[in-house]
């Protein structure tokens, strides 16, 4: 049998809102030309992100009635420490509320000015974090990761030959730890493989130098190891997972992933010291440390979350949907990053509209045309979201712009992507009445989500005549 099903059937329903294209174009124009400023009604179809946007289970919102919701040594709490200290085995846990919690309770104590901290790709709030402490985040990607169409099982792989070189360069005393992001969200959701957390390891511990693993996406990962690395075959993405924790110093996790919950998340290490400083942190911003800003029922949800996401019935279906999500784009020749990874597809925006140069937003340009044409809302990840300027004013791309189809964890069928890709396909045939933007007003950090945009030229795309 060829086919892959869902492995689960649907028990509640929310119905999703049409508008008409020149509601949308209204919409889109009051919301300055950002979808981070769109009301969630107004979308149609909704791939911003996958992350606190999946579907819980019966079994996750059976164990949300049990939360235990005392302030101290709640009964969820306990449930979930066994469950996060199964996977993990890290000896110190402390829930947070979401990964860029631990982030900021991470790069306070790591960061500082002088401070490198190197990564296969920081993602965008961990770079944020990292930088507004005054230290460098500095990303290490294998040259493939940079080339869309280059295929290559572990394409979010760090170049452990640039970590040496870094290490003899900047000196080990300033590089506080090292990330690696799993799997890689920035460049294409690309997985890491086992034999790279073991090579940045071994690279790290002549020195010294703690890794660190972001484990927002480890389930999806884990499964790509076993389908791609040999050895891994016959183990459980559970075990490929437990592997990976037991090389690494520390952990953290945005639970809004592969925890499959709309809120949560935790941050994991081995050393007592460095716990006793998280602590004082997490008691400070986030909680008491039984809690860590999540209620018993949040932390309930994680528990059983967690476990689900690990199946592999679940993750077969989950990675099986993104390549046909990846194939439907591809038949229709829309530009994309080869292979498609684990939690979205990513359009080559740089080739979908090469008229449009790095410093008007190619990708902002193909996800506003998007809205408007279908209202599907997908996110920029390119000049907006990681674009910088020089001491000249001068724009600084990023080495990708990308648009990312997002899919959210158990909800949208096979047919909610199929209209995706036409749509796509419908902008594709008429890429080049695509427009560029410029920026209006942006803050210093995380610009995208807040930044204010106008198009640079009236675009048939976003408003006037229907030309498709
Ligand atoms: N690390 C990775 C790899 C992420 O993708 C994210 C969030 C975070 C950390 C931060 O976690 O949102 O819980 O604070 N990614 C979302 C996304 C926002 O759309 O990819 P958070």
């Amino acid at each position: 049998m060829r086919a892959v099903i869902e492995p689960f059937r649907i028990k509640v329903v929310e119905p999703i809102h049409r508008t008409t294209r020149p509601e949308r174009e209204r919409l889109l124009r009051q919301a300055r030309y950002n979808v981070f400023r769109l009301r969630s009604e107004d979308v149609l179809i909704d791939l911003l992100t996958d992350s606190g946007t999946g579907a819980m289970s019966d079994q996750q919102w059976a164990r949300m009635i049990q939360g235990d919701e005392s302030y101290a040594g709640a009964r969820s709490y306990y449930r979930f420490l066994e469950v996060v200290n199964a996977l993990t085995g890290m000896p110190h846990i402390f829930p947070v509320h979401q990964g860029r919690a631990a982030e900021h309770i991470l790069c306070t104590i790591l960061g500082g000015p002088g401070k490198v901290i190197p990564s296969n790709t920081h993602f965008d709030t961990t770079r944020a974090n990292i930088e507004y402490t005054g230290a460098t985040a500095l990303d290490l990607p294998i040259a493939e990761a940079l080339s869309p169409e280059t295929l290559h099982p572990f394409k979010g792989n760090m170049d452990v030959k640039r970590l040496e070189e870094l290490i003899h360069r900047t000196g080990a005393e300033r590089i506080p730890a090292c990330f690696l992001t799993l799997t890689n969200n920035t460049l294409g959701g690309q997985p890491v493989s086992m034999s790279n957390v073991q090579e940045v390891k071994a690279t790290l511990d002549p020195y010294g130098i703690p890794l660190i693993i972001d484990a927002s996406r480890i389930a999806e990962n884990a499964y790509f190891i076993k389908l791609r690395e040999p050895e891994y075959a016959d183990r459980s993405p559970w075990e490929i997972a437990r592997e990976i924790f037991a090389i690494a110093d520390g952990c953290y996790m945005s639970a809004k992933k592969d925890g499959l919950v709309n809120i949560g998340g935790f941050l994991a290490v081995r050393d007592a010291s460095l716990a006793r400083r998280i602590e004082q942190l997490l008691i400070l911003w986030e909680g008491f440390p039984t809690y860590g800003g999540l209620a018993g029922r949040d932390l309930e949800a994680i528990a059983q979350g967690l476990q689900e996401a690990f199946q592999e019935d679940y993750l077969h279906y989950r990675i099986h949907t993104i390549a046909w999500f990846a194939e439907q784009l591809r038949q229709r020749g829309v530009p994309i990053i080869e292979p498609p990874g684990g939690h979205a597809v990513f359009v080559n925006a740089a080739r979908f509209a090469p008229h449009i140069p790095a410093e008007h937003f190619p990708g902002q340009a193909i996800v506003c045309a998007l809205y408007v044409h279908a209202g599907v809302r997908a996110v920029e990840v390119g000049s907006l979201m990681l674009g910088k300027r020089d001491s000249n004013g001068r724009h600084i791309a990023p080495p990708l712009e990308l648009v990312r189809l997002a899919v959210p964890r158990r909800v949208y069928t096979q047919s909610h992507l199929e209209y995706v890709a036409d749509a796509l396909a419908d902008l594709f045939a008429q890429r080049q009445h695509l427009r560029g933007l410029q920026l209006l007003s942006a803050s210093p950090f995380l610009r995208h989500f807040t930044a204010e945009l106008e198009p640079l030229e009236p675009s048939l795309l976003l408003s006037g005549d229907t030309v498709l």
